[in-house]
């Protein structure tokens, strides 16, 4: 069965799609191997979910939901609060800078239409992610980067502000006695702030927002800001973030991958794990020397994660329970 008929019809069943907290029984359009439906519960709604062990984010997020709001709102709300700590030195005002000592950030935003904005190389501007989402919004564009997406946060009334820290400054100092470049496997169990939300009406959205690579040179970009390597939306299917070192994200689409697993019939779980398999089975992959995580949830809710090496960690509110699950791995660390 198609599946535009098959979600009309499970909205149409007797038990309906599920709305509000209520578990509901609809049926899942995994083929099996003599291609039949399989009949699944939907998870409660709202549900939203995160890379890494990013509580105050989640509550944020499922904050907006449980009073209604929707994924969009949700996502840009608790990527604000990452971006926004201090702490946090890989994301947002506090990020470690590239070497030459500016603080770059990338981020984006996907919606459940399929629309989709992006800034890259963004700098003394903490919200990235709500720049990102007036790109989507509120220009004919989809991404906008450096100088000109800086210009137009101030149009949007946005106002400068210094976000290398002193102990982003003073980290970025002691590197530069040695100026090793090295991809750290996971920066104080932080990186990339990747979310996913659905809300009560079953709608999904996601955000993610990163300041990079910790002293990468000058102009890099990494999967964050590209729609289908960093995010990926389908608001039939599901949605996908990623985190860890975004070139080899990008040079496997692995997002966008994603999706496309569990469009195929993977649950967000095999989804994850054959995505992260894509990478490591590359030849000469380097993989030991580099993290890449994804997590993953579907249209019933269902959710995943995966990553190369241990303590990558999805957080995860949903019935009221803000948790933090760890990833399975490759390898131990
Ligand atoms: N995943 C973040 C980056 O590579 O920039």
């Amino acid at each position: 069965m198609n599946r535009r008929k098959f979600l009309k019809n499970a909205t149409l069943s007797t038990a309906g799609l599920a709305v509000g907290s209520t578990l509901v029984a609809c049926t899942k359009n995994t083929k099996s191997e003599n291609h039949k439906s399989v009949t699944k519960q939907v998870t409660s709604l709202p549900i939203v979910i995160a890379t890494w062990n990013v509580p105050n984010a989640t509550a944020e997020a499922y904050k907006i939901l449980k009073k209604g709001g929707n994924a969009i709102d949700a996502v840009e709300a608790g990527c604000k609060i990452e971006e926004a700590d201090v702490k946090n030195q890989s994301v947002g005002k506090g990020g470690l800078p590239d070497r030459d000592g500016n603080v770059t950030l990338d981020a984006c935003i996907m919606d459940k239409n399929g629309n989709c904005g992006s800034v890259v190389h963004l700098q003394n501007i903490t919200h990235a992610v709500s720049i990102a989402r007036n790109v989507m919004e509120n220009t004919p564009h989809v991404m906008l980067s450096g100088k000109g997406a800086e210009k137009y946060a101030y149009q949007l009334g946005y106002k400068k502000e210094n976000l290398l820290t002193k102990a982003s400054k003073k980290a970025w100092k002691k590197w530069k006695t040695t100026s090793k470049y090295k991809p750290i496997i996971n920066i104080e169990n932080h990186d990339t702030i990747g979310m996913l939300a659905i809300d009560k009406n079953g709608t999904i959205s996601g955000a993610c927002t990163t300041s990079g690579l910790a002293y990468k040179m000058a102009g890099r970009v990494g999967d964050s800001p590209i729609i289908g390597s960093g995010l990926f939306i389908d608001n039939e299917i599901g949605g996908c973030v990623a985190t860890g070192l975004g070139e080899e994200v990008v040079k496997t689409v692995g997002s966008f991958l994603v999706v496309e697993l569990m469009r195929q019939g993977k649950t967000p779980q095999e989804a994850c794990e054959e995505a992260i398999k894509r990478i490591v089975d590359k030849p000469n992959s380097d993989f030991k020397n580099f993290q890449v995580g994804y997590i993953a949830v579907n249209k019933l809710g269902e959710t995943g994660s995966y990553a190369i090496h241990q303590w990558f960690s999805m957080t995860k509110y949903q019935d009221g329970k803000n948790e933090n699950i760890q990833s399975k791995f490759i390898i131990e660390a």
